[in-house]
């Protein structure tokens, strides 16, 4: 179904596609067409985090930022959904048009910006969804605040995520909010998950459940920031983390006409460098720490190098739009038949 429409949805600018597909699989889901669009895949257990998962391919976070859409994603199949990355108050992120596809690398580069409807109106989408699945809440800090209080906004959003979510995102890796990433800086780094962790044990006391706090970071990360991150992680007791975000890198699209546009890019050639992060990041960590792989996961064979690479679970975001959403039970199957995941 989705190879017939995708020449409809290519001639469309990428970000009204986006919104027209995310609409239609609303449509499909109330009127129980979903089927049509995707079968689901079989369930393939996992537990990671002290989660249980129905299957380990998930929903990566930005597609659904404002948790407008959980029924109809959640019909399609995944394992579980990341929604966000969502700020403490509304933005209307970066100008139009700032979505690009290059189909001949079977990529996509944006710079949204973190455009969402801030955590208030995501907390009532969510609460207003039938969804009950395995619910994972991105978070992030608004443009206009410095990094110096960025804290305070991650904080906030916890706060108000905590008691919805199965899992919280930190999500300190995008490129398209000034400085962010600085703060995967050692020390600052050190001081920021120390604070989040205090609250999120505040948090579970109060709410008298635990919730896995996972790091989410950048691929453009040397080894001497691989080593730094690692060591912070594992001293701080945070659960997971998210390898990786998409990258500002431009190597593997040179001479695509959108090449230049500046912002993230993710989709098949963010393959090789994401998984190089997750492989660095597992050889430090070991077992000691769950890994979410994501990043240029476009066919069952992609997804399972995940897996093999030391991911729990996967992600997918970019391969939805070249493969629609039958990439979700083709990377089930393909992990399945190997016989990868625990
Ligand atoms: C993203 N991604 C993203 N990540 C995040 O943590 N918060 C966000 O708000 C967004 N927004 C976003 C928008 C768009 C249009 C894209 C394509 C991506 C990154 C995404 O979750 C994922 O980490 C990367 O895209 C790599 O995976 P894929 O796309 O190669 O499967």
């Amino acid at each position: 179904m989705y190879d017939l429409i995708r020449p409809l949805l290519f001639a469309l600018d990428a970000e009204t596609a986006h919104g027209l597909t995310l609409y239609a699989s609303d449509v499909a889901q109330r009127s129980g067409f979903s089927g049509l669009i995707a079968k689901p895949p079989a369930d393939l257990p996992v537990k990671v985090f002290g989660i249980d998962f129905p299957n380990p391919v998930g929903l990566a976070a930005g597609l659904d930022k404002n948790g407008e859409h959980l029924d109809g994603l959640a019909a399609m199949g995944f394992g579980f959904v990341e929604i966000g990355t969502v700020t403490p108050r509304p933005q209307a992120g970066n100008d139009k048009p700032r979505m690009f596809r290059l189909p001949n690398h079977e990529a996509v580069i944006n710079r949204l910006g973190f455009n969402n409807g801030g955590i208030d109106a995501l907390v009532r989408n969510v609460r207003k969804a039938s969804f009950r699945g395995v619910l994972g809440i991105n978070i992030g800090k608004n443009k206009d605040t410095p990094n110096e209080r960025a804290i305070d906004d991650y904080l906030i959003c916890l706060d108000r995520a905590y008691p919805l979510a199965s899992y919280i995102t930190v999500n300190i890796s995008s490129p398209n909010t000034q400085g962010l990433r600085d703060l995967q800086e050692e020390e600052t780094l050190r001081r920021f998950i120390g604070t989040l962790r205090e609250s999120q044990e505040s948090l579970a006391a109060r709410h008298g459940a635990r919730k896995p706090m996972l790091l989410k970071i950048a691929p453009d990360l040397s080894e001497g920031e691989l080593d730094a991150i690692a060591d912070v992680l594992l001293a701080s007791g945070i659960d997971g983390v998210i390898c990786t975000n998409t990258t500002i890198d431009r190597d593997t699209v040179a001479g695509d006409p959108h090449a230049g546009e500046v912002g993230g890019l993710s989709g098949r050639p963010l393959f090789e460098k994401s998984t190089r992060v997750l492989r660095g990041m597992k050889a430090r960590v070991g077992d000691r720490l769950p890994i979410i792989g994501v990043g240029g996961i476009l066919d069952g064979d992609t997804a399972a190098e995940k897996i093999e690479a030391g991911a729990s679970l996967v992600q997918v975001y970019s391969g939805l739009v070249y493969r629609g959403p039958k990439l979700i039970a083709e990377a089930v199957t393909e992990i399945r038949r190997r016989g990868i995941v625990a």
